[in-house]
């Protein structure tokens, strides 16, 4: 398993700022917005192409096509929604699929609610966006989900990362015949004992959408 943090700048930028608690929900789901463009563009360094060939005005150049099976992008429901725009503009014609998955608050075990994927994803690329792997519980099962439908490359996005969520996927996913590698702008020190990052930046689905009861 592979796993990047981001180092630039503007990353290191934006996510401060999405970090700060004085941060509004309009800003906190614009700066996500941007920041996983950014990642985005590490993420997907790995994307399949095919070669073809084009004729400029003045000639003929060799370049690259998306190949096809198009790329699913799968946001996780629902945080992971704030991510999507972020990343389609970096990949337009891909498909999206949708995983609902939730964490039990006191077991912190993650469950499938809502699922809208294809049946087959044999072949496919996939890249799951969760924007802040925790405990580490929600990612692997929802990496586990797509590997079990076909799917043969995996790539998360994730904004934040704890270490103990990176080790808890290195342990559930060993010997997973699949390639996987988590992106990431930010490695935090650890978890609280509710499972937050700490320091981290929060409830990602409360800050992008705000507390629903
Ligand atoms: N989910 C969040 O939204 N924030 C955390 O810190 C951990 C899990």
């Amino acid at each position: 398993m592979r796993f990047h943090v981001a180092d630039h700048p503007l990353v290191a930028h934006k996510l401060t700022t999405l970090r700060d608690q004085a941060t509004d929900s309009p800003t906190f789901r614009r700066l996500a917005d941007e920041l996983v463009t950014l990642l985005a563009y590490e993420a997907t360094r790995d994307v399949r192409v095919d070669t073809v060939t084009v004729s400029t005005p003045v000639g003929t150049a060799e370049g690259v096509k998306l190949a096809a099976p198009k790329p699913l992008v799968v946001p996780i429901l629902r945080a992971g929604l704030g991510m999507l725009d972020g990343m389609m503009r970096l990949l337009p014609t891909a498909e999206v699929g949708f995983l609902g998955m939730v964490r039990n608050e006191e077991t912190l075990q993650a469950s499938t609610y809502a699922e809208r994927l294809p049946d087959d994803l044999s072949g496919r690329q996939c890249y799951v966006l969760d924007p802040m792997l925790a405990t580490g519980g929600t990612l692997a099962a929802a990496i586990r989900f797509l590997v079990e439908r076909g799917a043969d490359h995996i790539t998360a996005i994730c904004l934040l990362s704890a270490p103990e969520g990176c080790a808890r996927l290195e342990r559930e996913l060993e010997g997973l015949d699949v390639p996987v590698s988590v992106v990431t702008a930010g490695m935090d020190q650890r978890l609280d004992e509710r499972g937050y990052i700490v320091p981290g930046l929060g409830d990602a689905g409360d800050r992008l959408y705000g507390v629903v009861g």
